[in-house]
């Protein structure tokens, strides 16, 4: 199992390698001379991938900041980083975020390969070159744009993930699926019926392999999110909610997940009919089957409060002074962006699709 193709971008492109245990069986490339910024937890199970000179990273959303920055960039120096170091940086979401950020703004940037060691990180965010730092209370606010060179990605990496973690990645996979013109959805609920507990190398290749090569087209369509990237969105903005009012018990995938949920649920509330719709019973039936795997999440929900669930929405960037910006479903089910006018309407929809979640009514 290896699969190489290459993702256009302003950037120059850089190329997207799967394939298993190229990298755990031992780091023969010139990695092992390069500077590393690995995630604690892999570091630690995975020794012979890490060793070397590295900088290692505890992967929890309070890290994801620019005073984890700052201190990234003066360790980076201690170990005597110049303009032609060379960057590699192993672990999930939080890991890649900092990457970014620290090497697109290390002395006005450096070169970097990013080896996703988390579900989600191989099946979305790899691909993409976003960067999203949380600063105080708000969540990925601030950020850019840095691909790396190269990406890596070893399925193997997987043996070690909980169920919660795969449940992640499961999720983020199947929204971008969702979002895509073509038959992605059918084609991964085929590789995958729900059975988590069986879930094989070849089917978590796979999925990746369906997930990136649809997330493709929308990222070279529009790199900088300015129009159909957009939908990839879908589930975020209630999710990111989900994530804050919780503090962050219920981790971003299976937040975006049961956000998906909620934002068809608002769909509904605004009058869309989706009785009839075979995509959308389709997704809920899948996410149910995931969510299902979960039984702490219905408590963890029960938690959240449901005042900084709507502080968390107000605030999330990609709304405007007079509207909310949300990705929604339409009768046919297929997304659409919608900028909602704010009034007091809309907010006591958005309240009750909040109120549905924290009783545990979505699933
Ligand atoms: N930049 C982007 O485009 C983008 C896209 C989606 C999500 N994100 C961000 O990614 C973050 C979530 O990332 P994530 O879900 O990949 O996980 P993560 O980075 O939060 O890591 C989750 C946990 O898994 C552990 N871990 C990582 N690899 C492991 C392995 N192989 N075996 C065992 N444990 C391992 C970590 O130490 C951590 O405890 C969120 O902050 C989210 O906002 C960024």
């Amino acid at each position: 199992m290896l699969e190489t193709f290459n993702i256009q971008s302003e950037s120059g492109g850089y190329e997207v390698s799967i394939g298993s245990h190229m990298l755990v069986d031992g780091l023969k490339s010139e990695a092992h001379k390069c500077l590393k910024l690995i995630d604690d937890n892999v570091d630690r199970l995975w020794p012979l991938v890490c060793q070397g000179t590295g900088l290692k990273v505890l992967a929890v959303e309070q890290n994801k900041t620019l005073e984890q920055v700052a201190h990234l960039i003066e360790a980076l120096r201690g170990l005597g980083a110049n303009r032609s170091s060379y960057l590699y940086a192993f672990g999930g979401g939080i890991v890649q975020d900092l990457a970014t950020f620290v090497a697109s703004s290390y002395m006005r940037g450096i070169p970097w390969t990013y080896c996703p060691t988390t579900l989600l990180g191989m099946v979305d965010s790899c691909i993409g070159g976003k960067s999203s730092l949380n600063v105080g209370i708000y969540k990925n606010i601030a950020g850019n744009f840095y691909p790396p060179k190269k990406i890596l990605i070893d399925i193997a990496f997987c043996q070690t993930l909980t169920m919660q973690e795969k449940i992640d990645g499961l999720c983020e996979a199947i929204k971008i699926c969702f979002a895509s013109p073509s038959f992605a959805l059918e084609d991964c609920i085929n590789i995958f019926d729900g059975d988590i507990e069986a879930l094989s190398e070849k089917q978590l290749f796979d999925i990746v392999r369906l997930s990136l090569a649809s997330k493709k087209m929308f990222i070279e369509e529009d790199e900088f999110d300015q129009g159909i990237r957009l939908l990839l969105n879908f589930g975020h903005t209630f999710g990111h909610a989900i994530e804050a009012a919780t503090h962050f018990s219920v981790t971003h995938g299976v937040a975006v997940g049961v956000g998906m949920l909620a934002e068809i649920e608002l769909s509904i509330l605004r009058g869309i009919d989706l009785g009839k719709c075979a995509r959308v019973e389709k997704l809920k039936s899948y996410l149910y089957s995931l969510l299902k795997n979960l039984p702490n999440l219905k408590n963890q929900l029960r938690t959240l409060s449901v005042g900084d669930a709507l502080a968390s929405f107000r605030s999330d960037k990609k709304h405007s002074t007079d509207k909310y910006y949300l990705i929604l479903v339409n009768s046919q089910g297929r997304l659409e962006r919608q900028g909602l006018v704010i009034n007091p309407e809309l907010e006591l929809q958005i309240e009750i699709v909040f109120s549905n979640i924290k009783k545990g009514l979505l699933f």
